[in-house]
């Protein structure tokens, strides 16, 4: 499944100018309910981007008696975060005996039960609309590929820590929880059981097993989808002029926990194969999309499909983001680990407060100014997400146009790429990217 665009083969194309948001009309098509703290978010925003922008920038001697005045002044912190041990008696939509998780189970009103719950539990509604749940997974046996099972676990430390550091939760699910829905399939119910365990949780964040974090500092730019319940990798030209299958991707999306995104999933998985329509599903797609090539219904062109054919219907809700690597086809990616991460030694020998040792707990704070420097970058700009579309590290039965070397060797690189912008708060560093060992950090 090669999913990368011509046009986006240059990856200085994320550094082009941001004229693209302008498509999106604001506050248009807007299902009730789905956007219902949309108020109290932007009011957040401002004050959030107010506090970054008067905050100073540390320097190479950080004045340490001034910094413990400022924490005696200090406001007492006004809350103590969400209290895990308070479910009051009120009824919500957990009592409801109609109320079920599986596919065939129709949710009804979900943006009034979500906020009702919100309304009993009212130390998760701070930040409400903010939250992000990531769900991942894989198959419930041991990988066939002998190192499957370690890779898995390579992928996944990576998003436990991307998670970590940006204060997410996640969920790794390994059960087929519908018996039908196999393969690409398997996740639409994951995704939804996600939602009704997670009313706290305002976006469901899907990212495929085989797909990692290498900014490990970017964070989603949650602003730019306000007016959206679903955000893919793809371009919009190969889905509606050229009719491509490869136009988005599916292995990594974000998805607004709202009544539209479960009406969206039925529809979209109504092409799977626990359908009797399936066969006839696959034909549709591949007549309506010519260059797949495999005769089975799959989720992703099943997307392209409601987004090309039932665009009055859909299209308007979902974000179809290029200006960045929300998804990135690996084989661009990996030649270009030594001379990203160059130009990030450089830049922090001009930035010297990029360099200061800190907590891993205030790492936001280091992206956000690092920021600054990288938002021009272009293609030496760390890549956000990095797929290993056809590697299948799990079963190892890897797509013939790649060698089972590259494809092990660009995961290896790829995973300790990333692991560098973890340890490095832990003082530790694999000064070559083709090895696992570490070295500690030379103090400066
Ligand atoms: C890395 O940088 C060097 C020197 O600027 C350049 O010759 C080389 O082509 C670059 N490699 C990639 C993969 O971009």
């Amino acid at each position: 499944m090669v999913s990368s665009d011509p046009s986006n083969h240059n990856v200085s194309t994320m550094a082009k100018s941001s004229t693209q948001f302008q498509r999106n009309k604001p506050f248009l098509f807007l299902s009730d309910g789905c956007l219902f703290l949309g108020g109290a978010f932007s009011a957040l925003l401002i004050v959030w981007g107010f506090s970054s922008f008067t905050t100073p920038i540390p320097t190479d001697n950080p004045n340490f008696g001034s910094v413990t005045t400022k924490i005696t002044d200090a406001p007492a912190t006004s809350s103590s975060g969400p209290d895990l041990r308070f479910d009051p008696p009120d009824r919500t939509f957990y009592d409801d005996p109609e109320m079920g998780y599986t596919m065939e189970k129709k949710v009804r009103n979900w943006d009034k039960k979500r906020e009702e719950w919100l309304k009993h539990h009212p130390s998760f509604a701070a930040g409400a609309k903010e939250r992000i749940m990531m769900v991942t997974g894989s198959q419930p046996k041991p990988c066939k590929n002998p190192i499957g099972d370690h890779l898995l676990l390579r992928f996944f430390k990576n998003k436990v820590d991307y998670c970590r550091l940006h204060g997410y939760d996640i969920y790794y699910n390994n059960a087929l929880l519908h018996p039908k829905m196999f393969a690409y399939w398997a996740k639409y119910p994951v995704v939804k059981a996600a939602m009704l365990a997670h009313p706290e949780a305002e976006w469901i964040y899907w990212v495929d097993s085989d797909a990692l974090f290498t900014d490990m500092e970017f964070k989603l730019p949650l602003e730019r989808y306000k007016d959206h319940n679903l955000v893919v990798h793809g371009w919009p030209h190969l889905i509606h002029e050229k009719r491509s299958w490869t136009g988005l991707n599916a292995g990594v999306f974000l998805i607004r926990n709202c009544q539209w995104s479960l009406d969206f999933m039925e529809v979209w998985a109504s092409m799977g194969p626990q359908t009797p329509n399936y066969e006839k599903w696959g034909q549709t797609l591949r007549s309506t999309f010519k260059d797949k090539f495999f005769p089975e219904s799959d989720d992703q062109t099943g997307l392209a499909y409601l987004i090309a054919i039932e665009k009055d219907k859909w299209a308007d809700q979902i974000y179809l983001e290029s200006e960045y690597l929300f998804e990135g086809y690996w084989e661009e990616i990996v030649t270009t680990f030594e001379n990203v991460s160059k130009r990030y030694d450089e830049m922090e020998r001009e930035a010297s407060g990029l360099r200061r040792r800190h907590a891993e707990k205030v790492s936001e704070r280091y992206g956000e100014l690092r920021e600054e420097f990288v938002r021009d970058a272009g293609r030496f700009k760390r890549p956000f997400i990095t797929h290993f579309t056809g590697c299948q590290p799990c079963s190892g039965d890897h797509n013939h146009m790649y060698s089972a070397d590259a494809c092990w060797n660009g995961m290896l690189r790829a995973l300790n790429f990333a692991d560098n912008q973890v340890l490095r708060p832990y003082g530790f560093i694999h000064s070559d990217l083709g090895d696992n060992g570490v070295t500690p950090i030379p103090s400066h």
